[in-house]
C-alpha cells in the first residue's frame, strides 16, 4: 500500500510526524505539500491528494489540517472519494469496515499525538468488512474508483 499525504500550514508539523511514523512502520508514502508552517489553502493540498489517491490502486490518503474539517470537505468532492474525518479509534475503524474510507483527515491542533498515532494505525490495518449490504451503500454514493 502506499500512502499520499498533505497538509496545510496547521498540519505541518503534524505531517512532519506521520513520515516518521510511516517510515518506522515501512510504509510507502508521497509527501504532497505544504513544506512550511507558512499559510497555504488547505483545499489545495485535498485536492492533490485526493486525486492522486483516485487514480492509484492499492493506495490511501492521509490529510491533515487545524480540524480536519476542511480537509475532508474537499476530499470529497472528489470522484472516488470517501474520506473521513476521524477523532477516535472507533470512527477510523469503522470508516475501513463499513465505508472502504481511502481518505482520513486529521486535527493537526490541540491534539495529543499519541491519539493521532492511534488513529492512523487503526486506520491503516483495518479491512473493508466486502459485506454485500455495504458494497450496496457505497455503490450508491457513487464511488466505485480504488474500492
Ligand atoms: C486554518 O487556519 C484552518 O482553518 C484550517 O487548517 C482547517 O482547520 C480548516 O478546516
Amino acid at each position: 500500500m502506499k500512502v499520499f499525504i498533505g497538509a496545510d500550514h496547521a498540519g505541518f508539523t503534524v505531517k512532519e510526524k506521520i513520515k516518521k511514523f510511516l517510515k518506522r512502520k515501512g510504509i510507502g508514502y508521497e509527501d504532497m505539500g505544504t513544506d512550511s508552517r507558512k499559510s497555504v489553502d488547505y483545499p489545495d493540498f485535498a485536492f492533490k491528494v485526493a486525486r492522486k489517491v483516485a487514480k492509484t490502486k492499492n493506495s490511501r490518503g492521509i490529510l491533515v489540517c487545524g480540524t480536519g474539517t476542511g480537509m475532508v470537505i474537499a476530499a470529497n468532492r472528489v470522484k472516488g472519494i470517501r474520506a473521513v474525518a476521524a477523532y477516535d479509534k472507533y470512527s477510523a475503524k469503522m470508516s475501513r469496515h463499513d465505508n472502504d474510507a481511502n481518505v482520513l483527515a486529521l486535527r493537526g491542533r490541540l491534539f495529543p499525538w499519541e491519539k493521532t498515532r492511534k488513529i492512523i494505525s487503526t486506520w491503516l490495518e483495518s479491512k473493508f468488512s466486502g459485506k454485500a449490504r455495504h458494497k450496496r451503500r457505497i455503490g450508491k454514493i457513487g464511488g466505485k474508483k480504488n474500492a
